[in-house]
């Protein structure tokens, strides 16, 4: 190891190609962010190497050269045109000394990796051991990267979620219903807390506050039914908070007298067409990708912070302590009377 480490020193120096890969769940954007990398680093010069599969792709070497058509008319395409997994073979030191070695055969220099936590989490690890230049850039619908205020795909995900909470209201309101309805966001509830107010939701139960304050009691002692007959409550999943399914069979046992439905929304929040927000979102973040190499920062994620890039280093972002808003929260309690 410690020799491929030395080997790798004149890489510092200057960096003539770019390997790009998107790893983890998927996001609408990923696509807009694999063209920005693409062509901001042919602009400046650089080769481009696009990188199948994630980092499993590295270790079975599924690399090929991507020239400027080869991202042409992806913008508006959701999923990523490179596929993604989670490979358990790149989290073992074997399987990292395995993909460097792809990464030298293949001569590239620095890698922008597009991912989530996990996917950066292992960026770090692999730049450490092999000193090799990673930018990151925040790819997930779950927003709960550290250190950037959005990121690529949560926009997209929030207007589906939306937009299917807005047609779930139809059929509750004329039951007269009380339905959950199960967001994504590994174990975080920027999805279900913003979706929540988006969609004129009643509740949204998120694990950030699962310690605090027992959600269910709070939600029916506040008389969620004193002005209407049908609610919608978003939770989000977690196993602190039981999911939807917990939420209703909890309701079934202790509060019997509602008319209960759940509905898990799973996959259909990670797939579309990117909304214009995530694909400008994406588009600044890749080409912010090439401008981080070329200042010579290394290991660093792309966030955005009020409306401005900044490096965020790979510590922070993944650090797993991002806030919720607790104003929103209260906007929303306020908002549901
Ligand atoms: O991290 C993105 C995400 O969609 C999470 O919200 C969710 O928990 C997870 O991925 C689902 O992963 P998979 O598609 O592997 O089931």
């Amino acid at each position: 190891m410690r020799t491929f480490a030395a080997q790798n020193f004149y890489i510092m120096a200057s960096i003539k190609c770019v390997g790009i890969l998107t790893s983890g769940g998927d996001a609408p954007g990923m696509n807009a962010a694999i063209r920005a990398v693409t062509r901001a680093a042919i602009y400046n010069g650089w080769e481009v190497k696009g990188i199948y599969r994630g980092y499993k792709g590295l270790i079975t070497d599924e690399v090929s050269a991507f020239k400027t058509n080869n991202v042409s008319n992806i913008i508006q395409q959701g999923g990523t045109i490179l596929k993604t997994a989670r490979s358990q073979e790149f989290m073992t030191p074997e399987g990292r000394r395995v993909a460097y070695e792809t990464v030298r055969r293949h001569q590239i220099d620095a890698l922008v990796v597009i991912g989530g936590d996990g996917s950066l989490t292992g960026a770090r690890i692999f730049a450490q051991e092999y000193n090799l230049p990673i930018v990151g850039l925040p790819g997930t619908i779950d927003n709960d990267l550290a250190g950037t205020d959005t990121t690529i795909g949560y926009d997209t995900a929030l207007n589906t979620i939306m937009e299917a909470v807005d047609k779930i209201r139809d059929t509750a309101s004329s039951h007269e219903r009380l339905f959950f309805i199960e967001v994504m966001g590994r174990g975080a509830g920027f999805l279900a807390l913003n979706g929540a107010v988006a969609s004129g939701a009643e509740a949204a139960i998120i694990p950030e506050i699962c310690t605090e304050v027992d959600q269910l009691e709070d939600l029916i002692k506040n008389g969620f039914r004193k002005s209407k007959n049908s609610s919608i409550v978003l939770v989000a999943e977690s196993e602190l908070t039981g999911g939807a399914m917990g939420m209703a069979d909890r309701v079934k046992k202790e509060y019997p007298g509602y008319d209960v439905r759940v509905t898990i929304l799973g996959h259909i929040q990670r797939g579309g067409s990117p909304s214009a927000s995530d694909r400008i979102l994406a588009s600044r973040m890749g080409a912010a990708a090439i401008d981080a190499l070329l200042d010579d920062q290394r290991n660093v994620m792309i966030g955005i912070q009020n409306e401005k890039i900044v490096y965020v280093p790979f510590s922070k972002a993944i650090k797993d302590d991002k806030p919720i808003d607790r104003d929103l929260l209260n906007t929303l309690r306020i908002l549901s009377i």
